[in-house]
Formats: C-alpha cells, structure tokens, sequence
C-alpha cells in the first residue's frame, strides 16, 4: 500500500508519529531508533520554565496498557530553543517533527508559541490542551472547556503560521463540538487522544504512583481513540492524528477507517523502541482489498466545510467573559 500523505503543505512519508512524551526530543532514541524512517514525531510538551515533574513512581503497569504521571518534566523554552531544536535541525531531514508545548494558563501557551516559532527544526505546533496530569493547574484539563480552547488556539492562530495541532481529551463526551471550536479558532488539524484520568492502587490500598492519580494508555485507549476520532471527522474537515492503543498496523488501519490522517505510536514504544518504524514497514506491506492502493484511501469522506459551517450550532457564543477566565490567565 502506498503510505506517503500530503498533509500541511508537505509531504509525509508514511502516517507514523511518535506521541509526544514518548521520545524525548528525538536524540534520546536516536542511537536506537531511525528517527528519520517515520513520518515524524511530536516532542516531549515544552513549558516557559523547566520543571523536574512529579514524584516516582512516575510510570506503572497493568493488564489493560500503562499509567504515568511524568508532570510534564522538561528543559523549558530556552533549552529547547538552545539545544534540543537545534539537534533536531541538524539531525532530523525526512521525518516532520510538531513540539508540544503545555501552559498552566492561557498567557503561558501564547508566550510559549511566540518564543519558539522563529526557531528552526520543526514543521509545526502541537497545543497540549488535555494533560490529565499538571498538579499546577488542578481541576479539568483546558481540552475539557471549550471557551478556553478557543482562546488559547485563536491565540496561537495569531501568533504562528505554522500547523497548528490541538490535543483534546479522551473524556471529552461532546468532542465534536470541541473539535469544531478548535478547528473554528484556527487549528489546522487535532490530535486525539492524550491519556485518561485512572489510578491504580497496590495491594496496601497506597495509589502505584507517586503523584496518586495518572493517565491511562496502551491497548485500553485503542477504543477511546477511535471513537473520538470518528467523532471528530464526521465533524470537522481538517487532518486527524489518531493516538491511543495503536500497537500494530492494524491498529493503524482501523484509526485510518475512523478518519485518521496520521497515527500516533505511544505506549508500543516504551516496551519496543522500534515499535513506530515496524508500524510504518508493516503498513507499507499491507494488501487492501480491492479499490484501495494507498493509506488516504483507507479514510472515510472529509465533510465539506461550507457544509459544516451551515450545520453548526451557535457553540462560540459560549465564550466567557473576562472575570471567569481571569483565574486561569493568573
Ligand atoms: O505527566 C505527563 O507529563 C503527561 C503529559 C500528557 O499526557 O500530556
């Protein structure tokens, strides 16, 4: 089957991204890992300062897949932009790389885009909006109120022209209409989904991680991710990146039947580093029945924007006004 897909004014050679979080900034795997074989990758979520994260046992295991609590440990922006952006440039010449970047308030994403994207070494944006696991922030994460979503991505919009993805929640009951405020706000395509909320607990009762509560992924996400996808697509018009639970390219294939553009290889990477290039093989070896000869194909039908638009109930009036966002601005 032919994989390469056109998608934000370039090419992609197959479908295959690592998940952000699942490979550092690319030189970490890089000894292992032909980066360059993907079709991309997506960083590990940048914050303005850097940030140790939370408490061991960050990570822990169960029969359905894996649960972590990392809290978004990294450089922060003026590492990135020193060192790992320009490793990424001097390194990375086939795949296409998005950095995730994660605020604890509306302001922190915008500065965040302003101050990486006159940097080199990447196609676009990943907007974190659905980290189940920022102790800073408390309460639901941003993907989970639509006003917001709004701001941040329109906020973004105005400051890159770049891709812009934004990365919605797996327990978002009404994703489609928050795809359709993120695609409204100016997203160029979504990725869906990040983990979900769980805890696991030891025989004693104590909670496996050090943080308590975590985010749930592996094969027990592939449901979840396809049904936010197929929500997604019917929809809205823009590129998905369907993640969660994608351990073969089967898994990959059903994400492309749901509407999926691209797929995203998370947890298969932490017990096989090597997991997104065997997907990417594997799938450039699979027979479609007839009628299909390439990955687009595989995809239902992209609704028509003018049509969507028609459709769309008044969801942007919800917009919030100033004293109720304010808390999330301070
Ligand atoms: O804990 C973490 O750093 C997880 C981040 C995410 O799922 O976005």
């Amino acid at each position: 089957m032919k994989v390469a897909i056109d998608l934000f004014g370039t090419t992609f050679q197959n479908p295959v991204l690592l998940a952000a979080g699942t490979c550092g900034f690319g030189r970490e795997l890089s000894d292992v890992v032909d980066l360059d074989a993907l079709g991309g990758f997506v960083t590990k979520s940048v914050t303005l300062e850097p940030r140790h994260g939370n408490p061991a046992p960050r990570v822990t295991e169960f029969g359905g897949g894996m649960m972590n609590s990392i809290g978004l440990a990294n450089p922060g922006l003026a590492r990135t932009r020193t060192e790992k952006l320009p490793w990424i440039r001097d390194n990375i010449h086939r795949a296409h790389v998005f950095v995730s970047v994660a605020g604890h308030s509306v302001e922190e994403f915008l500065d965040l885009v302003a101050g990486l994207d006159d940097a080199d070494g990447f196609l676009g944006f990943e907007l974190n909006l659905s980290c189940p696991n920022d102790t800073r922030r408390g309460g639901a994460p941003f993907a989970l109120d639509p006003p917001l979503v709004a701001e941040i991505v329109s906020g973004a919009r105005a400051r890159t022209e770049r891709p812009l993805l934004a990365k919605l929640a797996p327990n978002d009951l009404d994703v489609s209409k928050t795809a359709r405020v993120a695609v409204d706000a100016g997203a160029d395509g979504l990725t869906l989904v990040n983990t979900l909320p769980g805890l696991l607990l030891d025989p004693g009762g104590a909670p496996e991680l050090g943080a308590g509560q975590g985010g749930v992924s592996g094969p027990a996400l592939l449901p979840i991710g396809l049904r936010a996808v197929s929500s997604a697509r019917a929809a809205t018009h823009v590129p998905l990146v369907g993640l969660g639970g994608v351990g073969g390219a089967a898994d990959a294939v059903a994400y492309a039947r749901a509407g999926a553009s691209l797929v995203g290889i998370g947890t298969a990477s932490f017990a096989d580093p090597r997991a997104g290039e065997r997907v990417a093989r594997d799938l450039r070896a699979w027979r479609p029945r007839s009628g299909i000869a390439s990955w687009s194909d595989l995809q239902p039908p992209v609704p028509d924007p003018e049509v969507e638009a028609l459709d769309r109930p008044a969801q942007t009036a919800e917009r919030r006004t100033g004293e109720e966002t304010a808390a999330w601005r301070r």
